[in-house]
């Protein structure tokens, strides 16, 4: 079983990736074949139709289709934006599900978000559901938040909280049980 994993982030720092970093982990542990991207491997003009139409899929937007056909699933980190997700992973979303067959399609995910607020994230998570599931993603119900993100971490990356790890660990741990079982 193979998931691709990103950050939907392009920040040298970013805490989303920080936390993609410890979840990949717990995944290998967990028997998943694990894909792990950079976000600025995606990278692809705004969605414009006439270009679709005048020279095709942009470079950015192939290579994650490819990334998506190759894998069972995918595990998502992202960033809360205005209580949303980030445009470029809305882009990016919206590129690809022009493709046909649709590349997301009979696919599952795990959301995961980072952030420094309380809230940790979870609303854009809702966001994002509603996109994947629109194209035909089996969202995971379970959705995992990071909140005060910017104080989580140790210098060497994992998580401080042992609470934190062992709420991860099961949400992973959970996901990869319902993939072996779709396959
Ligand atoms: C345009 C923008 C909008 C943001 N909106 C929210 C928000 O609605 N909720 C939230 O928790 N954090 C919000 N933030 C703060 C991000 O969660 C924070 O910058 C986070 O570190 C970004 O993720 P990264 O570290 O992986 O890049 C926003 C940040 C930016 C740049």
């Amino acid at each position: 079983m193979r998931l691709l994993a990103f950050a939907a982030s392009l920040r040298r720092e970013s805490l989303n990736r920080k936390l993609l970093r410890v979840a990949v982990e717990v995944a290998r542990s967990a028997g998943a074949g694990m894909d792990v991207a950079e976000f600025a491997e995606f990278d692809m003009p705004l969605y414009n139709a006439d270009a679709q139409a005048a020279t095709g899929f942009p470079p950015g937007a192939q290579a994650l289709a490819a990334r998506v056909r190759a894998a069972d699933g995918m595990m998502i980190v992202s960033p809360e934006y205005n209580f949303s997700m980030p445009g470029t992973l809305k882009n990016a979303i919206d590129w690809v599900s022009r493709m046909r067959p649709v590349p997301f399609r009979g696919k599952h995910a795990l959301l995961l978000a980072a952030s420094g607020a309380m809230a940790g994230g979870i609303r854009g998570l809702w966001q994002l559901r509603i996109p994947l599931e629109g194209n035909g993603v089996l969202v995971y119900p379970d959705m995992y938040t990071l909140s005060q993100a910017d104080q989580a971490f140790t210098p060497d990356g994992q998580l401080a909280d042992a609470g934190a790890l062992a709420r991860l660990r099961a949400m992973i741990e959970g996901y990869v049980a319902m993939a072996e079982k779709l396959r």
